[in-house]
């Protein structure tokens, strides 16, 4: 798998709780190249949490500052990038993650997304009266999108090593 992603990043795409991050970690340790999640690179810079960003800013500046974040972690490469679950559905930081390497959307159901998204409260998507309807509703509007990824990769409620070596595969 190292030799033919050659200098192209590995960029994993897909709803939040869809393990995009630790799956992401274990693959790039897998591959000897770096992680990075873009999210973490994005408080990075601005010193700020992602619920901060949203609160101060609003979703629009914080989907123009998570584009110049992406665009440029995917400057150089190999590398392996967990990407915010917006991002891929941003068109400008979508056309980024297409050039930029291969994508992968972590596919996940409903209950296994919900499952893992309902033990924390950081995502200001899901602080609504009904966060696993709004959830839902975030699937059925975005699977259209996550499936214009390279490849897909099922994340089913298994050990994270075993989704790495799947998305290895
Ligand atoms: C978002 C997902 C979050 C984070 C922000 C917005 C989204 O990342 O970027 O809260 O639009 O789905 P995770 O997918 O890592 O939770």
């Amino acid at each position: 798998a190292r030799a033919a992603l050659g200098s192209r990043n590995l960029i994993l795409v897909g709803l939040m709780g869809a393990g995009k991050s630790s799956v992401g970690r274990i693959v790039a340790g897998q591959l000897g190249i770096p992680f990075i999640d873009s999210d973490h690179e994005i408080e990075r810079v601005s010193r700020m949490t992602i619920p901060e960003l949203f609160a101060a800013y609003g979703e629009e500046e914080f989907r123009a500052l998570e584009t110049r974040v992406i665009k440029r972690l995917l400057k150089s490469g190999p590398r392996v990038v967990s990407t915010g679950g917006g991002a891929f559905i941003n068109e400008r930081t979508r056309r980024h993650i297409k050039k930029g390497g291969v994508s992968v959307w972590l596919k996940a159901d409903l209950d296994v997304l919900w499952e893992r998204v309902n033990k924390r409260d950081t995502r200001p998507l899901l602080k609504t009266e009904n966060p696993k309807q709004t959830l839902e509703n975030l699937m059925n509007a975005r699977y259209p999108v996550y499936a214009q990824a390279d490849l897909t990769v099922l994340s089913r409620d298994v050990r994270k090593e075993i989704m790495a070596d799947e998305v290895l595969k």
